[in-house]
């Protein structure tokens, strides 16, 4: 798909997370063009301050293996940034109804403890994909920048949506920032804040088919006159 060939709309709609992928890695020329697309996002003063790492090959096999051990040895989060909050409320109704769509598709119930530590443990398996880009900012930086860098997600998500890639933002992919600093040779000055597990969809896998809706327009917004 070529990337001028959709609308906004369009991609907007069509983006969705997507956790099965195929074993088949996206040309460099296509990286270059989904990449460079995705500079375009807008950011406080101009300072772009996102710093991004894609692993392929070699250092996103070296990635996955640690995680997966680690996860499967109960080794502790060191994330970089606070947990998220528990979430209550409205919140907390959406955060349930989104794992049940996950879970439901995947055909696990939900008191069964072993099929969600399965789901979970598909995250550092990166979930098959053949790339994973990790984003991050420099740590001195809090909230305010980390505004930016969520704006270059969604551009990135988008444009990689546009050009026919599957993705899935990772909060996950948080979880153990040394590893992936050592791994990729990060500096220590650099916080690691998401991960982007990307290639093309695979279609068959059982995941794939979650969709999630979203709250009518005006538990959002309001038109103030
Ligand atoms: C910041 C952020 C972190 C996320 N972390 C995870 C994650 O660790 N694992 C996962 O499977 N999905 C993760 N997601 C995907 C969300 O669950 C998903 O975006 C949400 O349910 C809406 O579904 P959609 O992306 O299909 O529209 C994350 C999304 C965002 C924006």
């Amino acid at each position: 798909m070529n990337a001028d060939s959709i609308t906004l709309a369009d991609a907007l709609k069509q983006r969705r997370s997507v956790r099965g992928f195929m074993d088949k890695p996206v040309p460099q020329s296509v990286l270059e063009e989904v990449f460079s697309l995705a500079q375009h996002a807008p950011s406080n003063c101009n300072i772009q301050p996102w710093q991004v790492w894609v692993a392929s090959g070699q250092s996103r096999d070296t990635l996955r293996e640690r995680m997966v051990d680690k996860v499967s040895r109960g080794v502790p989060f060191e994330p970089d940034y606070d947990s998220l909050p528990r979430f209550e409320g409205v919140y907390r109704e959406r955060q349930v109804e989104c794992a049940m769509a996950l879970y439901g598709s995947m055909g696990i119930a939900r008191e069964d403890r072993d099929g969600r530590r399965r789901a979970e443990l598909r995250n550092f398996q990166l979930f098959d994909a053949p790339h994973v880009a990790f984003i991050g900012m420099d740590k001195a930086f809090g909230v305010t920048v980390a505004l930016d860098v969520g704006m270059y997600i969604q551009s990135l998500l988008l444009t990689m949506s546009a050009y026919g890639l599957g993705a899935c933002a990772q909060g996950s992919m948080r979880y153990y920032p040394q590893d992936v600093r050592e791994i990729l040779g990060i500096p220590d000055s650099s916080a690691i804040v998401l991960g982007i597990s990307f290639g093309y969809e695979d279609p068959d896998v059982a995941a794939n088919k979650t969709r999630v809706g979203r709250a009518p327009l005006q538990d959002s917004v309001r038109f103030c006159g």
